[in-house]
């Protein structure tokens, strides 16, 4: 199998993880995609990759502080180009109706939430895109992964049946972390494409796990990770792995 996975849709045609970014996957053979779900301090939950709104919005300030009313007013486009003005941060229900209008296959990773009321806001993630996910068609396959162990333990005390992914950083991958994974009950393992190793990949096919690789722009690195047997790769260019669609 070699699944290409659109990494925050496609954010070179478009701002990353808005609905622009995903509609555009819609003219293109893509049949998955990555996106990012954070909350922010009353609890709306949205769609972004950073935990702070300065790279991606006009707005400025940590996610853990930033309320409902901020995110209204964003800017999600100006700052990729001004024919994106007024691109707002997509909600999680506006994610779940492209879900269900696209029928595309999605990767959703939790996004972890950090200052002082980190754990109050982790839960409430949690809980919103449990409830979330249940009204996504049941023909769409649902991946939902995490750098933070703590919060795909809860999601899948939640949602058990769900497939699940534990994201790693290669300098973070720790000798012990089958335990992690195991521990989860995740079948997919998410590694970096940054030094990550042949003898690597073959440990965790091996294991039996299933593994996607982020984030891998260039044919012939996605091309060594395939011969390797890497199962998908997220990419920041899916339209130059996958074919357009034919306008009949
Ligand atoms: O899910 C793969 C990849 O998106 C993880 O890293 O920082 O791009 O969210 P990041
Ligand atoms: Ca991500």
């Amino acid at each position: 199998m070699r699944r290409i996975i659109a990494h925050r849709g496609l954010p070179q045609l478009a701002p990353e993880n808005t609905l622009s970014a995903f509609e555009k996957m819609q003219d293109y053979q893509i049949e998955w995609f990555e996106t990012d779900v954070s909350i922010t301090k009353d609890e709306q939950v949205i769609i972004i990759h950073d935990d702070y709104l300065d790279r991606t919005t006009n707005q400025s300030g940590p996610l853990d502080q930033a309320t409902s009313e901020i995110v209204d007013i964003a800017d999600a486009g100006s700052w990729f180009d001004p024919s994106f003005k007024g691109e707002r941060i997509p909600r999680l229900e506006e994610l779940i109706t492209f879900i269900n209008q696209s029928r595309m296959n999605v990767n959703i990773e939790l996004k972890a939430v950090t200052g002082a009321a980190g754990n109050r806001l982790a839960d409430s993630l949690v809980k919103q895109l449990s409830d979330a996910i249940q009204l996504i068609n049941p023909a769409v396959k649902v991946i939902v992964s995490s750098f933070n162990p703590l919060m795909l333990l809860k999601m899948k005390a939640l949602q058990p049946q769900l497939e699940y992914a534990v994201l790693f950083e290669n300098h973070t991958i720790y000798e012990d972390w089958p335990l992690i994974v195991d521990a989860i009950g995740a079948n997919y393992v998410h590694l970096e494409s940054d030094g990550l190793t042949q003898s690597l990949v073959k440990t965790v096919i091996e294991r039996g796990y299933h593994l996607n690789v982020w984030t891998v722009n260039t044919k012939d690195r996605a091309n060594e990770l395939f011969n390797w047997g890497v199962e998908g790769i997220f990419t920041d260019n899916a339209e130059s792995f996958v074919a357009k669609k034919t306008v009949v």
